[in-house]
């Protein structure tokens, strides 16, 4: 096939049905499965084919999905179909689009539809290859399937020769019979497509305009038509209900999942694995049960991550272990440790052999190198510099009630335990704090910062404001065997 034949390429979309099945507020190719949107599968699919133009036809929420096509995948042109009439109709409408505003549309339409997530890149461009290596008027991607129930079938003569597609409606007794379906999928010769669309009548069971008619016109004319069946029919599987919805996400996270080991990931295990379409991950990175890596997060080589957590959008440096953490657009470098029951927040970032403990919630916080938060925590609004250390349950105080503050605490600092960072502050290079300390103002490098009064002890106070209690008995015990204590000290 030559380069120009390649480059005349158009892909079509239908995305115009309700999706009524979803029973959902929000239209079906809209909706996420393996972090992206069902639409957003096919779209990427169809980029595989280098095409000239790709044409998504809208119909119900036509704002919604347009803004969604718009926005992810600006190349492509829409087409608006009021009233489904059909995929007839659809394509229709699609070709119209495909022909305005000095477009032009040669060689080669596939079209495909918007709810097929499982779709593959590489199955639209061996099925483009191969309908233009036949050089046909139209090419059915047809499967084989147990249970053919609800799909066109295509029919065949005795020669084994595709006759036309018959809707499940339409069907008598005999054509049900038919295992090989329509997976929807076709591809056309241009101005073969726009000669037959045209022609296709709706006087059916449904009262709609098929495409699928487009074989059995492309036969009358004399022209070649062929179906070739793809293996791995899941593929074109369309998600009508929710049911399918969750059935085609398992789908498509297991077969992510098997992506990535093959590639030298270990998922302990894949059932409980969960890796959106985007992740990357590097060689021999271990996953741990439970564990959910969303959006465009990153993990480095050796990392490993789990159990039970779940990163978005994340970027996990190279040897950094990750425990039960949940963490957003955070940052962790190599060999850092995360967790256990960690919070990192957008604008997290951990540098190279940090640590953010136990119980510990981070937000907008630059945390340096070697720098550690172990314990109990909330870093807000900061930056730490390397090798400092944080003591066991700080808060940085970064809201006044109404702007957000910030706090700088420098390198190789060492701030002790229950303090309170009242923002904005800035505590200096190797500078220290006292237990339990409220930190208002600057504290120089290299000071202690102090903020505790004395500590004043009221002597028998228990025994005075408590009297008859546990706590009150307890300690006229203690007090009374001190006494002794010293007696016999005295007495030796
Ligand atoms: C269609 C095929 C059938 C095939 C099956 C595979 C036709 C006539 N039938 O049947 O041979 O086996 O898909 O799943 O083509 N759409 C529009 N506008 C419309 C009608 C449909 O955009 O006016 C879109 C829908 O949103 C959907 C796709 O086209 O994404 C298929 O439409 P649907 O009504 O589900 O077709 P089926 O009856 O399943
Ligand atoms: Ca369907």
């Amino acid at each position: 096939m030559s380069a120009e034949q390649k480059n005349g390429l158009t892909v079509i979309v239908l995305a115009a049905g309700g999706g009524t099945r979803m029973k959902s507020k929000t239209m079906k190719v809209l909706h996420p499965i393996g972090g992206r949107s069902m639409i957003g599968h096919v779209l990427t699919a169809a980029q595989a084919l280098d095409p000239e133009q790709v044409v998504a036809v809208v119909g119900h929420q036509r704002e919604a999905v347009g803004a969604h096509i718009h926005a992810s995948f600006p190349d492509v042109v829409l087409a608006v179909q009021e009233e489904q009439h059909g995929t007839g109709h659809a394509v229709r409408m699609a070709v119209e689009a495909a022909t305005q505003d000095g477009r032009s549309m040669t060689g080669t339409v596939v079209v495909a539809y918007g709810d097929t997530p499982l779709l593959r890149g590489e199955s639209l461009r061996d099925f483009a290859d191969e309908h233009e290596a036949a050089q046909r008027a139209v090419s059915i991607l047809s499967g084989i399937v147990a249970d053919p129930f609800g799909y066109g079938r295509v029919l065949r003569n005795d020669e084994g020769d595709v006759e036309a597609i018959v809707e499940e409606k339409d069907a008598t007794p005999e054509q049900r019979e038919v295992r090989e379906i329509n997976s929807g999928i076709l591809a056309f010769d241009a101005g073969f497509l726009r000669s037959a669309l045209p022609r296709i009548g709706n006087d059916n069971a449904k009262g709609e305009y098929y495409l699928t008619d487009t074989i059995a016109i492309a036969r009358e004319d004399g022209l070649t038509v062929g179906a070739y069946a793809i293996d791995d029919v899941m593929q074109t599987e369309g998600v009508n209900d929710r049911v399918q919805l969750a059935r085609i996400g398992a789908e498509l996270n297991r077969r992510i999942v098997e992506g990535w080991m093959s590639e030298g990931v270990t998922v302990m295990d894949p059932a409980t694995t969960w890796i959106d379409s985007d992740v990357v991950l590097g060689a021999d990175v271990t996953i741990l049960p439970g564990t959910q890596l969303l959006g465009a997060t990153v993990v480095g080589e050796d990392a490993v991550v789990g159990p039970d957590s779940t990163l978005k959008d994340c970027e996990i440096g190279p040897g950094a272990r990750v425990v039960r953490t949940h963490a957003e657009l955070a940052v962790v470098g190599g060999e850092a440790t995360v967790g256990p029951y960690s919070y990192l927040r957008p604008g997290t970032v951990l540098g190279a052999r940090g640590k953010i403990g136990g119980f510990v919630e981070t937000k907008n916080a630059v945390i340096g190198d070697g720098a550690k938060v172990p314990h109990l925590s909330y870093v807000g609004d900061a930056e730490i510099g390397e090798g400092t250390n944080i003591g066991a349950g700080t808060i940085f105080a970064n809201y006044d009630g109404v702007n957000k503050h910030r706090t700088k605490v420098g390198k190789h600092a060492r701030t002790a335990s229950n303090n309170t960072f009242v923002a904005p502050i800035e505590i200096g290079d190797g500078a220290a704090t006292g237990a339990g300390t409220v930190v208002r103002q600057d504290v120089p490098p290299g000071a202690l910062a102090v903020s505790m009064g004395p500590q004043r002890n009221i002597e028998e106070w228990a025994l005075r404001k408590r009297p008859g209690t546990a706590q009150a008995s307890a300690a006229e015990i203690a007090l009374a065997g001190r006494r002794d204590g010293d007696q016999g000290m005295a007495e030796s």
